[in-house]
């Protein structure tokens, strides 16, 4: 699986979004160390604070499936109807749900379409985690 591939997923999942409120449709793919994939899109409400990101959608899918080895995500977004026209990034709480599950050197890839993708590793993009050890400090 390469990065064009993984970003590829992303923007299959983000025709999925369903985002009647934002109008703004995000997609994610959530690949697993032993190479599945899980398609992420984000899912609003009327009452909007039950929204879910497309990223956590991903893990929730995953992680419910029994899932708990992550290799890299690829996440795309943009004006719904309409080609990402610059790099998504994930919110905080996404973040924190990356680190939750996945060691520093998961890589996160935002793509504004298969061909312009950067490249971050978890750390890059959430410095100085809190984790559940640090519960015992
Ligand atoms: N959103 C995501 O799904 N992922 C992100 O990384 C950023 C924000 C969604 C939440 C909401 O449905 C819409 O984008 C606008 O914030």
């Amino acid at each position: 699986m390469d990065n064009r591939e993984l970003v590829k997923e992303a923007l299959a999942a983000r025709e999925m979004a369903y985002v009647p409120y934002s109008h703004f449709a995000v997609g994610a793919a959530l690949l697993t160390k032993d190479g599945k994939i899980y398609r992420g899109c984000n899912i609003e409400n009327a009452a909007y604070t039950p929204t879910n990101c497309a990223e956590r959608t991903a893990f929730f899918k995953a992680v419910s499936e029994g899932e708990r080895e992550f290799a890299a995500i690829a996440v795309v977004g943009g004006p719904a109807g309409e080609a990402p026209i610059d790099f998504c990034y994930p919110c905080g709480v996404c973040r924190q749900v990356m680190a939750e599950f996945c060691p520093d050197d998961f890589i996160v890839l935002v793509g504004k379409s298969e061909d312009e993708i950067r490249e971050h590793v978890l750390s890059d993009i959430l410095p100085h985690t809190f984790r559940e050890p640090d519960l015992h400090r």
